[in-house]
Protein backbone atom coordinates (compact mmCIF):
# COMPACT_ATOMS: atom_id res chain seq x y z
CA UNK A 1 0.00 0.00 0.00
CA UNK A 2 1.12 3.77 -0.58
CA UNK A 3 0.16 5.98 1.96
CA UNK A 4 -1.73 8.43 0.65
CA UNK A 5 -3.67 9.41 3.18
CA UNK A 6 -6.14 12.37 1.89
CA UNK A 7 -7.63 9.25 0.63
CA UNK A 8 -8.64 8.42 3.80
CA UNK A 9 -10.71 12.02 5.15
CA UNK A 10 -14.40 10.79 5.36
CA UNK A 11 -15.22 14.54 3.12
CA UNK A 12 -12.80 12.72 0.58
CA UNK A 13 -14.12 9.39 0.39
CA UNK A 14 -17.83 11.12 0.15
CA UNK A 15 -16.94 13.04 -2.80
CA UNK A 16 -15.53 10.03 -4.38
CA UNK A 17 -19.00 8.18 -3.14
CA UNK A 18 -21.19 10.66 -4.98
CA UNK A 19 -19.06 10.86 -8.22
CA UNK A 20 -19.63 7.09 -8.67
CA UNK A 21 -23.50 7.57 -7.68
CA UNK A 22 -23.36 9.71 -10.72
CA UNK A 23 -25.07 12.55 -8.76
CA UNK A 24 -21.78 15.31 -10.36
CA UNK A 25 -22.04 13.43 -13.78
CA UNK A 26 -19.59 14.33 -16.10
CA UNK A 27 -16.49 15.95 -14.83
CA UNK A 28 -14.94 18.89 -16.70
CA UNK A 29 -12.70 20.27 -13.85
CA UNK A 30 -10.39 19.57 -11.04
CA UNK A 31 -8.18 22.01 -9.70
CA UNK A 32 -6.19 21.71 -6.25
CA UNK A 33 -3.73 23.87 -4.55
CA UNK A 34 -1.54 22.84 -1.55
CA UNK A 35 0.28 25.35 -0.30
CA UNK A 36 2.75 25.69 3.55
CA UNK A 37 4.89 28.86 4.38
CA UNK A 38 7.77 27.05 6.08
CA UNK A 39 10.90 27.94 4.17
CA UNK A 40 10.10 31.29 3.26
CA UNK A 41 13.22 32.45 5.51
CA UNK A 42 15.96 32.35 3.25
CA UNK A 43 18.13 31.77 6.83
CA UNK A 44 16.54 28.19 6.89
CA UNK A 45 18.92 25.57 6.78
CA UNK A 46 19.29 23.20 3.70
CA UNK A 47 17.40 20.73 5.20
CA UNK A 48 17.04 16.94 3.87
CA UNK A 49 14.04 17.68 1.92
CA UNK A 50 15.30 21.05 0.14
CA UNK A 51 17.68 18.18 -1.54
CA UNK A 52 17.19 16.12 -4.69
CA UNK A 53 19.87 12.92 -3.60
CA UNK A 54 17.61 12.34 -0.48
CA UNK A 55 13.94 14.20 -1.50
CA UNK A 56 14.37 13.36 -5.19
CA UNK A 57 12.31 16.83 -5.59
CA UNK A 58 10.45 20.03 -3.03
CA UNK A 59 7.12 21.29 -3.24
CA UNK A 60 6.28 18.87 -6.41
CA UNK A 61 6.99 15.25 -4.41
CA UNK A 62 6.40 16.13 -1.12
CA UNK A 63 2.72 18.12 -1.49
CA UNK A 64 1.73 17.61 -5.65
CA UNK A 65 2.13 13.82 -5.13
CA UNK A 66 -0.60 14.02 -2.86
CA UNK A 67 -3.01 16.49 -5.12
CA UNK A 68 -1.83 14.24 -7.57
CA UNK A 69 -3.41 11.36 -6.22
CA UNK A 70 -5.76 13.20 -5.11
CA UNK A 71 -6.49 13.93 -9.04
CA UNK A 72 -6.38 10.54 -10.19
CA UNK A 73 -8.64 9.27 -7.04
CA UNK A 74 -11.89 11.60 -7.93
CA UNK A 75 -11.07 12.33 -11.65
CA UNK A 76 -8.68 9.26 -13.12
CA UNK A 77 -5.81 9.07 -15.38
CA UNK A 78 -3.56 11.88 -16.06
CA UNK A 79 -3.23 11.93 -19.83
CA UNK A 80 -0.52 14.77 -20.17
CA UNK A 81 0.83 18.00 -18.26
CA UNK A 82 2.32 21.41 -18.57
CA UNK A 83 4.50 22.72 -15.75
CA UNK A 84 6.97 25.33 -14.02
CA UNK A 85 8.66 24.56 -11.25
CA UNK A 86 10.50 27.78 -9.54
CA UNK A 87 13.37 28.18 -7.11
CA UNK A 88 13.14 31.21 -5.14
CA UNK A 89 15.95 30.77 -2.33
CA UNK A 90 18.59 28.84 -4.67
CA UNK A 91 21.31 29.03 -1.72
CA UNK A 92 20.87 28.43 1.83
CA UNK A 93 23.13 28.02 5.08
CA UNK A 94 24.48 24.25 4.72
CA UNK A 95 24.39 24.45 0.75
CA UNK A 96 22.91 24.67 -2.87
CA UNK A 97 19.09 24.07 -2.77
CA UNK A 98 18.03 22.00 -5.93
CA UNK A 99 14.88 21.16 -5.54
CA UNK A 100 11.66 22.75 -6.44
CA UNK A 101 10.23 25.55 -3.87
CA UNK A 102 7.04 25.76 -6.14
CA UNK A 103 5.20 24.25 -9.11
CA UNK A 104 2.33 24.98 -11.78
CA UNK A 105 0.77 23.06 -13.74
CA UNK A 106 -2.44 22.58 -16.08
CA UNK A 107 -3.17 19.04 -16.42
CA UNK A 108 -5.38 17.12 -19.24
CA UNK A 109 -7.03 13.86 -17.55
CA UNK A 110 -7.93 10.53 -20.17
CA UNK A 111 -11.69 11.43 -19.33
CA UNK A 112 -11.67 14.94 -21.36
CA UNK A 113 -11.56 16.98 -17.88
CA UNK A 114 -9.14 19.49 -17.36
CA UNK A 115 -7.05 21.01 -14.27
CA UNK A 116 -4.61 22.57 -13.01
CA UNK A 117 -2.37 21.42 -9.74
CA UNK A 118 -0.21 23.64 -7.38
CA UNK A 119 1.82 23.60 -4.39
CA UNK A 120 4.43 26.03 -2.73
CA UNK A 121 6.20 26.49 0.52
CA UNK A 122 6.47 29.87 0.19
CA UNK A 123 2.72 31.14 1.06
CA UNK A 124 2.72 33.65 3.78
CA UNK A 125 -0.01 32.62 6.07
CA UNK A 126 -0.59 29.08 4.82
CA UNK A 127 0.59 26.71 7.16
CA UNK A 128 -1.16 23.29 5.70
CA UNK A 129 -3.21 24.31 3.07
CA UNK A 130 -4.54 21.70 1.17
CA UNK A 131 -7.55 22.43 -1.11
CA UNK A 132 -9.44 20.93 -4.12
CA UNK A 133 -12.93 21.98 -6.25
CA UNK A 134 -14.39 19.37 -8.85
CA UNK A 135 -16.59 20.86 -11.13
CA UNK A 136 -19.21 18.30 -13.53
CA UNK A 137 -22.09 18.95 -15.69
CA UNK A 138 -24.48 17.98 -12.40
CA UNK A 139 -23.06 19.56 -10.22
CA UNK A 140 -19.38 21.00 -8.27
CA UNK A 141 -18.17 19.66 -4.67
CA UNK A 142 -15.04 21.81 -2.61
CA UNK A 143 -12.72 20.69 0.39
CA UNK A 144 -10.52 22.37 2.45
CA UNK A 145 -8.67 20.83 4.81
CA UNK A 146 -8.12 23.52 7.37
CA UNK A 147 -12.32 22.58 7.47
CA UNK A 148 -11.46 18.98 7.26
CA UNK A 149 -15.10 17.73 8.17
CA UNK A 150 -16.58 19.84 5.62
CA UNK A 151 -17.58 19.10 2.00
CA UNK A 152 -18.94 21.85 -0.27
CA UNK A 153 -21.50 20.94 -2.71
CA UNK A 154 -23.39 22.40 -4.94
CA UNK A 155 -26.36 20.03 -7.11
CA UNK A 156 -27.67 21.60 -9.94
CA UNK A 157 -31.53 21.63 -9.53
CA UNK A 158 -31.33 20.77 -5.91
CA UNK A 159 -34.49 22.04 -3.83
CA UNK A 160 -35.59 24.63 -2.49
CA UNK A 161 -35.26 26.03 -6.36
CA UNK A 162 -34.16 28.64 -8.29
CA UNK A 163 -34.02 31.50 -5.54
CA UNK A 164 -31.69 29.62 -3.42
CA UNK A 165 -29.14 27.93 -5.31
CA UNK A 166 -25.61 27.11 -4.77
CA UNK A 167 -23.11 25.64 -2.16
CA UNK A 168 -24.23 24.02 1.00
CA UNK A 169 -21.82 22.63 3.49
CA UNK A 170 -22.22 19.08 4.49
CA UNK A 171 -20.34 18.26 7.87
CA UNK A 172 -19.47 15.10 7.23
CA UNK A 173 -20.03 13.46 10.65
CA UNK A 174 -23.60 11.90 10.29
CA UNK A 175 -23.80 7.60 11.18
CA UNK A 176 -24.27 6.67 7.45
CA UNK A 177 -20.79 8.87 6.09
CA UNK A 178 -18.00 7.06 5.16
CA UNK A 179 -16.08 6.08 8.52
CA UNK A 180 -18.12 7.29 11.11
CA UNK A 181 -18.94 3.92 12.45
CA UNK A 182 -15.98 4.12 14.10
CA UNK A 183 -16.05 7.02 15.98
CA UNK A 184 -18.58 9.19 18.13
CA UNK A 185 -21.80 10.34 17.58
CA UNK A 186 -23.04 12.43 14.99
CA UNK A 187 -21.29 16.05 15.03
CA UNK A 188 -18.63 15.21 17.48
CA UNK A 189 -15.68 15.91 14.66
CA UNK A 190 -12.48 14.36 13.08
CA UNK A 191 -8.98 15.95 12.72
CA UNK A 192 -5.64 14.94 10.61
CA UNK A 193 -5.11 12.16 12.50
CA UNK A 194 -8.05 10.13 11.94
CA UNK A 195 -7.40 10.04 8.18
CA UNK A 196 -4.10 7.57 8.89
CA UNK A 197 -5.95 5.84 11.50
CA UNK A 198 -8.46 4.94 8.46
CA UNK A 199 -5.83 4.46 6.26
CA UNK A 200 -4.18 1.90 8.86
CA UNK A 201 -7.33 0.06 9.29
CA UNK A 202 -7.48 -0.40 5.50
CA UNK A 203 -4.42 -1.84 5.63
CA UNK A 204 -4.19 -3.89 8.48
CA UNK A 205 -7.73 -5.02 6.79
CA UNK A 206 -6.52 -5.98 3.62
CA UNK A 207 -3.48 -7.93 5.41
CA UNK A 208 -6.00 -10.04 7.25
CA UNK A 209 -8.00 -10.59 3.95
CA UNK A 210 -10.72 -8.86 4.67
CA UNK A 211 -10.39 -5.90 1.80
CA UNK A 212 -8.66 -5.26 -0.99
CA UNK A 213 -6.65 -2.29 -1.14
CA UNK A 214 -8.19 -0.90 -4.20
CA UNK A 215 -9.71 0.80 -5.22
CA UNK A 216 -10.01 3.31 -2.11
CA UNK A 217 -6.51 2.76 -1.08
CA UNK A 218 -3.59 3.62 -3.51
CA UNK A 219 -1.62 0.29 -3.61
CA UNK A 220 2.17 0.41 -5.52
CA UNK A 221 0.94 1.16 -8.62
CA UNK A 222 -0.74 4.21 -7.64
CA UNK A 223 2.16 5.22 -6.18
CA UNK A 224 4.22 4.61 -9.41
CA UNK A 225 1.64 6.59 -11.38
CA UNK A 226 1.67 9.86 -9.02
CA UNK A 227 5.80 9.35 -9.83
CA UNK A 228 5.24 9.78 -13.32
CA UNK A 229 2.64 11.99 -13.52
CA UNK A 230 5.34 14.57 -10.75
CA UNK A 231 8.11 13.61 -13.68
CA UNK A 232 6.20 14.81 -16.67
CA UNK A 233 5.83 17.90 -14.73
CA UNK A 234 9.27 17.89 -13.88
CA UNK A 235 9.78 17.41 -17.89
CA UNK A 236 7.73 19.75 -18.77
CA UNK A 237 9.39 22.52 -16.62
CA UNK A 238 12.80 21.73 -18.04
CA UNK A 239 11.40 21.59 -22.13
CA UNK A 240 8.72 24.22 -21.91
CA UNK A 241 6.72 21.76 -23.47
CA UNK A 242 3.21 19.81 -23.05
CA UNK A 243 4.71 16.78 -22.17
CA UNK A 244 2.37 13.20 -21.90
CA UNK A 245 2.39 11.11 -19.45
CA UNK A 246 4.19 7.65 -19.89
CA UNK A 247 3.40 4.55 -17.74
CA UNK A 248 5.87 1.61 -18.29
CA UNK A 249 4.65 -1.71 -18.18
CA UNK A 250 6.88 -4.66 -16.39
N1 LIG B 1 1.57 11.56 4.40
C1 LIG B 1 1.81 12.74 4.93
O1 LIG B 1 0.91 13.53 5.00
C2 LIG B 1 3.18 13.08 5.42
C3 LIG B 1 3.35 14.21 6.18
C4 LIG B 1 4.62 14.50 6.67
C5 LIG B 1 5.70 13.67 6.37
N2 LIG B 1 5.49 12.59 5.59
C6 LIG B 1 6.62 11.70 5.27
O2 LIG B 1 7.13 11.15 6.47
C7 LIG B 1 8.56 11.01 6.39
C8 LIG B 1 9.24 11.76 7.53
O3 LIG B 1 8.92 13.14 7.43
P1 LIG B 1 9.20 14.15 8.64
O4 LIG B 1 8.55 15.43 8.31
O5 LIG B 1 8.84 13.48 9.92
O6 LIG B 1 10.78 14.31 8.51
P2 LIG B 1 11.80 14.83 9.60
O7 LIG B 1 12.99 15.32 8.89
O8 LIG B 1 11.12 15.77 10.56
O9 LIG B 1 12.14 13.52 10.43
C9 LIG B 1 12.91 12.49 9.86
C10 LIG B 1 13.53 11.71 11.03
O10 LIG B 1 14.21 10.57 10.51
C11 LIG B 1 15.48 10.47 11.19
N3 LIG B 1 16.40 9.74 10.32
C12 LIG B 1 16.98 10.16 9.17
N4 LIG B 1 17.75 9.19 8.65
C13 LIG B 1 17.66 8.13 9.47
C14 LIG B 1 18.24 6.83 9.47
N5 LIG B 1 19.05 6.43 8.48
N6 LIG B 1 17.90 5.99 10.47
C15 LIG B 1 17.07 6.37 11.46
N7 LIG B 1 16.48 7.61 11.51
C16 LIG B 1 16.78 8.46 10.54
C17 LIG B 1 15.90 11.91 11.41
O11 LIG B 1 16.85 12.00 12.43
C18 LIG B 1 14.56 12.55 11.79
O12 LIG B 1 14.29 12.45 13.17
C19 LIG B 1 8.96 11.54 5.02
O13 LIG B 1 9.08 10.47 4.12
C20 LIG B 1 7.81 12.42 4.64
O14 LIG B 1 7.67 12.57 3.25
C21 LIG B 1 4.25 12.26 5.13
Amino acid sequence: MCAFNYRFMPATRLARQLIEQGEIGDIYHFRARYLQEWIIDPGFDLVWRLQKDTAGSGALGDLGAHIIDLARFLVGEVDAVSALMKTFVPERPGGIVDVDDAFEAIVEFACGAVGTLEASRFCQGRKNALTWELNGSKGSMAFDLERPNELQIHLVGSQPGGVAQGFRQVIVSESHHPFWKHWWPQGHLLGWEHAIIHELHHFLSAIAGQSEVRPYGADFEDGYRAAEVCEAIARSATTGQREPVRYRSL
